[in-house]
């Protein structure tokens, strides 16, 4: 693909190149035996729905500015005081601002996301001892280069408003692609980064309603990372029932519960109030308190919590965890196996439904 770079994504600490030491087992299965059938399914599936990143129609126009500005004519600025109750009043120019901004982060995060999905399902193509898991890996991997691949053209060519890697997200990352263990990698990147990601996407096609590119660009990527998801839930099914330690089975708890905390630290989006020139002490604060954030930040959570409790790591010390983060709410969700689809909270879209305009409100499926 081959597209102009108008505004390079920042670079954290200055660095175009950070490097992560690993020790892991590469390992072969002379075997090929193929005995899991549901993960060969998912992989004829994936290779049937690749698509190429140039058949998005990218010479679409996009002015999210203009789509602010639309939604403010019917009110938005009044609405997001009123409801987000913000520290202090926000005049509409900086109610704009705080949208382009919020959303320039959120795509990038998505951005190198993506990029951590590619290196570490690369890594899973040599870790994992099953043959059949390797095909599927190998296919997940160039999902992910054409996943990072349309999010960076959609930053640079499109929007211009880009941030650099959170470090929470970093962290995080760099946490899964230095661990030894093959199926953590899976857990840290299929069942919490890629769950996480998800519904994401799910609540930036409700926020971007009227912007036809993100939406395509957005379906196209959810749909990839439904099987991405399932890939992991399938590929971890029974191990930590049947096949761990009491001592092995604690590791992957705290690793579950370092990785929550990690997530969340990553949607207070310390950076957006530093490049906005707002003290970070006045608006975190609010970001963490103001109820509709803290709905928005559960509902992150919304297929994670049924794929954990599948894979049986909802276990008492992970429950008690994320009952302090009200997030057992969703326990009795489907996983992925049982619905692959994330739709968001009917009460978080009614919510969203006011900030729209009219028109963008007609656009929505
Ligand atoms: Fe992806
Ligand atoms: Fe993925």
């Amino acid at each position: 693909m081959n597209y102009e770079q108008r505004n390079p994504v920042p670079l954290p600490d200055g660095q175009a190149f950070q490097s992560v030491q690993t020790t892991m087992e590469t390992v072969f299965d002379w075997e090929y035996a193929l005995k899991r059938k549901n993960l060969l399914a998912l992989y004829e599936k994936g290779k049937a729905a690749a698509w190429n990143a140039n058949d998005l129609d990218w010479s679409i126009d996009v002015d999210i500015e203009r789509m602010m500005k639309q939604r403010q004519e019917m009110g938005m600025g009044g609405m997001l005081n009123q409801v987000l109750n913000p520290p202090r009043t926000l005049s509409d120019e900086e109610v704009i601002a705080l949208n382009l901004n919020m959303n320039g982060f959120l795509l990038s995060q998505f951005l190198h996301g993506e990029q951590g999905a590619l290196l570490a399902t690369a890594k899973i193509v040599q870790q994992v001892p099953w043959e059949e898991a390797k095909y599927y890996a190998a296919n997940q991997v160039s999902d992910e280069a054409r996943h990072v691949e349309v999010y960076h053209r959609y930053l640079t060519e499109k929007l211009g408003i880009s941030y650099e890697v959170h470090p929470s997200l970093k962290q995080l990352l760099d946490d899964i692609l230095s661990d030894s263990r093959w199926d953590v990698t899976y857990l840290g990147m299929q069942i919490m980064v890629e769950g996480l990601a998800l519904a994401a996407f799910g609540m930036m096609k409700v926020m971007m309603a009227n912007e036809p590119l993100v939406q395509d660009l957005t379906s196209r990527v959810m749909a990839d990372e439904a099987r991405h998801v399932a890939f992991g839930v399938l590929s971890l099914e029974g191990l930590y029932t049947r096949e761990m330690s009491e001592r092995e089975l604690r590791e992957r708890e705290d690793f579950v519960i370092e990785a929550t905390h990690l997530m969340r630290e990553r949607l207070l989006m310390h950076q957006v109030f530093d490049r906005m020139g707002w003290e970070r002490e006045i608006w975190v604060p609010w970001m963490m308190e103001t109820p509709f954030m803290q709905g928005f930040r559960q509902m992150l959570f919304s297929k994670i919590v049924p794929n954990l409790k599948r894979l049986g790591l909802l276990t008492p010390r992970v429950r008690r965890a994320y009952e302090q983060l009200d997030l057992l709410r969703y326990e009795h969700g489907k996983d992925s196996v049982e619905d692959p689809e994330v739709a968001p909270p009917q009460e978080l879209v009614a919510l969203l439904m006011n900030f729209l305009s009219a028109e963008e409100r007609a656009a929505l499926p």
